[in-house]
């Protein structure tokens, strides 16, 4: 077993270093010529603009900084430091190539508000990459524009909507179906797009459940959402007759691609019968993840629904690439400018590095990868594959500590946290809710046969431990920054402290 020590700092915030004056670059003085050509800037800065006190920003030098925020670094995890099977949020490594081309002058430097003729190359860039999307997945046209799976999820339900209101039946089509294998964000985005959500069980084979399908589709359903491969890892093998039902009556299919690793280059939604799709560029495509974003969630629709895009659209008229606003029925504008265009430039990079047989190439291994592990871990005592534990999987198993915890009282959670204290970041807890003790693991393409079989021995000591030493895992993790969080409290709207302004108020309150 590899030995693991993460650092600890006990570290004041940066606000609270550094001394007044300190700085890390001196800027240049308002140049005489420009301030004469200009004239005073109090003179002609709108009032409400100007400060009256400078900014608070903390006055450091450069190696303060630098010592601070690498002293950070080394108490975060990340995949450039170890193995993070994070299921369905397909954390594989992001190759530097794409880093190189992202950090291009030329990308760097861009601003949104310059003239198109001056863009041309970031315009041909999004327009291609929009390109290899709707090859990869069977649809008619992609918008770059969310920055998130779960925003993409959100424009495509309001493309749903706008679909329905077009065709005049919105008010009688208020209903999406969801599984009750679901990720949380499909329900919150159809809810938030205005329908009701109805819940389909899944069948004993981890699939829906066609019949209660059939039971439920009704003339008020406006569509289904659905991930493909689902989240216990599995292929929906009835996508095309669950399509025939859902478009029989007029709803919509929609296709959450945030497990699309496993089936890249293989099939394709549009041929599954899909009509709108989103993929998470940041998992699928080795960009990098961020909280809530800058992440990439392009979303992509069939022909019919082309029209329903958010605006602006890339276009090209066979001389020059232009932003096109000109779209009666589009459902709008959804973010500031084009999305989040050096993560587009990554995922541009990561296409064209692997070409179509890379793609699919790494498909294959992200599936064997995740076979191989399921059913190593399924044979250690106390874990279990549930759901037809003999079906191949996709991109992730969803292994379940249920046994162990009626045997030793060892919890997923504490298994998870004791992988910490072997570096290794922890899977997936307690989703899909229909597995009880649920640790979702996604090893995806990029790990070596040495780091999977690392996995499967560092359960097959916590196995151990659980039948022997339980108290090790219930008190992990031991070697990391930071032990056991209270996790009612990290979670509460209350105590969650997410900004210098919010430490400030709360301290403030604490006083009063
Ligand atoms: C199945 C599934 N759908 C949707 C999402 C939401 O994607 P994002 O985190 O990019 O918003 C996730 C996130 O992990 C997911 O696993």
């Amino acid at each position: 077993m590899k030995e693991f020590r993460q650092a600890k700092w006990h570290m004041p915030t940066i606000f609270e270093i550094g001394a007044g004056d300190r700085s890390g670059c001196e800027l240049p003085k308002l140049d005489s010529v420009l301030r004469q050509a200009i004239g005073d800037p109090s003179t002609f800065l709108p009032k409400d603009l100007m400060r009256t006190s400078p900014p608070n920003l903390p006055e450091t030098s450069e190696v303060e900084v630098l010592r601070h925020f690498t002293k950070l670094s080394q108490m975060a995890f990340g995949v450039d430091e170890g193995f993070y099977p994070l299921g369905s949020c397909t954390m594989k490594y992001n190759p530097k190539i794409n880093e190189a081309l992202a950090n291009l002058d030329e990308v760097n430097w861009i601003h949104p508000y310059q003239d198109e003729s001056t863009v041309q190359g970031a315009l041909e860039l999004m327009y291609k990459l929009s390109c290899w999307l709707i090859e990869i997945t069977g649809m008619h046209s992609f918008s770059l524009q969310p920055s998130a799976g779960a925003h993409g999820e959100f424009a495509g339900t309001l493309i749903m909507r706008a679909y329905h209101k077009h065709n005049s039946h919105l008010e009688s089509k208020d209903e999406v179906l969801i599984p009750d294998l679901a990720h949380g964000t499909n329900p919150a985005s159809a809810a938030m797009a205005g329908f009701k959500v109805i819940i389909i069980p899944s069948g004993i084979d981890g699939c829906i459940d066609i019949e209660a399908l059939k039971n439920i589709v009704s003339k008020r359903t406006a569509g289904l959402m659905l991930t493909n491969p689902n989240t216990l890892g599995i292929f929906e093998k009835e996508i095309v007759e669950i399509s025939k039902i859902l478009h029989e009556e007029g709803a919509l299919l929609y296709y959450d691609g945030a497990n699309f690793n496993g089936i890249m280059g293989k099939v394709r939604p549009g041929d599954m019968g899909f009509d709108i799709v989103h993929l998470n560029l940041h998992k699928t495509f080795s960009t990098p993840h961020g909280g809530g974003g800058p992440g990439s969630g392009p979303v992509g629709v069939v022909e019919e629904l082309d029209k329903f895009l958010p605006i602006p659209l890339i276009q090209y008229d066979g001389e020059k690439y232009y932003l096109d606003y000109n779209r009666t029925y589009s459902i709008g504008k959804i973010r500031g400018f084009y999305g989040n265009f050096d993560i587009l430039v990554r995922a541009f990079s990561y296409i064209l590095t692997m070409g179509a047989e890379g793609l699919e190439n790494a498909a294959e291994i992200a599936v064997l990868n995740a076979n191989y592990l399921s059913k190593r871990l399924a044979n250690i005592k106390g874990f279990e594959l549930p759901y037809d534990n003999e079906r191949p999987r996709k991109h992730e198993c969803v292994i379940s500590c249920s046994k162990m915890k009626r045997e030793t009282g060892v919890q997923a959670k504490n298994v998870a946290k004791r992988l910490i204290d072997f570096g290794i970041h922890p899977p997936t807890m307690y989703f899909p809710l229909i597995i009880d003790e649920a640790l979702m693991i996604e090893p995806t393409e990029t790990e070596t046969i040495e780091e999977l079989e690392g996995l499967v021995d560092m359960f097959a000591e916590i196995s151990k431990e659980a039948y022997s030493t339980p108290n090790v895992l219930l008190e992990a993790p031991h070697n990391s920054s930071f032990s056991q969080m209270d996790e009612v409290k990290a979670s509460h709207p209350r105590t969650l402290c997410l900004s210098w302004r919010m430490h400030q108020r709360m301290k403030h309150e604490k006083k009063d």
